[in-house]
């Protein structure tokens, strides 16, 4: 197995598409540490992936800096040192851009942008610190591209973090340390859920939106995260690979015949 004897970190792995990621990585060898705000739903899964030999998890917030650097030195700890690290932990809140209060606007770029950076730095620490090397993973989205008017801050949020992909990925390429995002296209997650698909009519223009006809798994993100954490990947740094069905490049819509 390619990643096999690694360590990664991966925050807001409660569920998703980073409980999906955490799956990949265990059964791919990789010791993982997993950190989210939900501590509830951190045990259970915790408790479903069942693998106390390899996996540890860490209640904590991406927005607080304490707490991602805590997750890091967990993993340090438990395991020796840091390989992989994915930035995943993520919200979207759907609202006229006329009505985003300040707070809610520093709510969502904290976490989504400001908590992937204390991620880059914390990581690229730890990596350089163990003598470099290491691959440092951001969840982004089709939307770091597209516009959805009623997820602005989510968009600017993705958009911030192709910018951080890319300075990251210069800046650490000395330490052989490579830093790529993933963004995927519509996948069926809670999020999807409770923000996309808010009424038929919602999940048929996205269906309009989406040429394979059908909305992702969250393992077939996780396929792409476990490709790019892999030497597969080694001279790939800087970019975000868009597993979405072929949304990018499709121009108009097309004919909604599910799949
Ligand atoms: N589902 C999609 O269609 C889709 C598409 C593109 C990008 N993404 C991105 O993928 C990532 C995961 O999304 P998902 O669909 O699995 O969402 P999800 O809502 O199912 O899971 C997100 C997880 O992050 C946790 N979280 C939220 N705020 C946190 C915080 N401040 N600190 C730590 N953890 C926190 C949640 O508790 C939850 O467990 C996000 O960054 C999201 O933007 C998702």
């Amino acid at each position: 197995m390619k990643l096999s004897g690694k360590v990664a970190a991966i925050t807001g792995a409660a569920r998703g598409i980073g409980k999906a990621c955490a799956k990949r990585f265990l059964d791919d060898g990789v010791k993982v540490v997993i950190s989210d705000v939900d501590a509830e739903g951190l045990a259970a899964t915790a408790a479903e992936l069942a693998r106390p030999d390899a996996l540890r998890t860490i209640v904590g917030n991406v927005a607080k800096r304490a707490d991602v650097d805590q997750l890091v030195a967990t993993a340090a700890k438990e395991f020796g040192r840091l390989d992989i690290m994915v930035n995943n932990a993520g919200v979207a809140r759907n609202r006229d851009i006329l009505e985003i209060s300040e707070e809610e606007f520093d709510e969502i770029i904290g976490i989504n942008l400001k908590g992937a950076f204390f991620g880059v730095q914390a990581a690229a620490k730890q990596m350089i610190a163990q003598g470099g090397g290491g691959v440092i993973i951001n969840m982004s989205s089709v939307n770091a591209l597209l516009a959805i008017p009623a997820l602005a801050t989510y968009a600017m949020s993705k958009g911030g973090m192709k910018q951080l992909t890319s300075v990251a990925a210069v800046a650490l390429a000395p330490h052989n340390i490579r830093v790529v995002a993933v963004g995927p296209g519509t996948i069926l997650t809670d999020m999807v859920a409770s923000s996309i698909y808010t009424s038929e009519d919602a999940r048929k223009t996205v269906m309009s939106r989406t040429p394979a006809g059908r909305g992702g798994e969250p393992s077939e993100v996780a396929s792409v995260v476990a490709f790019l954490a892999s030497d597969d990947a080694s001279y790939i740094t800087g970019q975000t690979i868009y597993p979405d069905g072929g949304r990018l490049v499709l121009n108009y819509t097309v004919p909604v015949k599910e799949k």
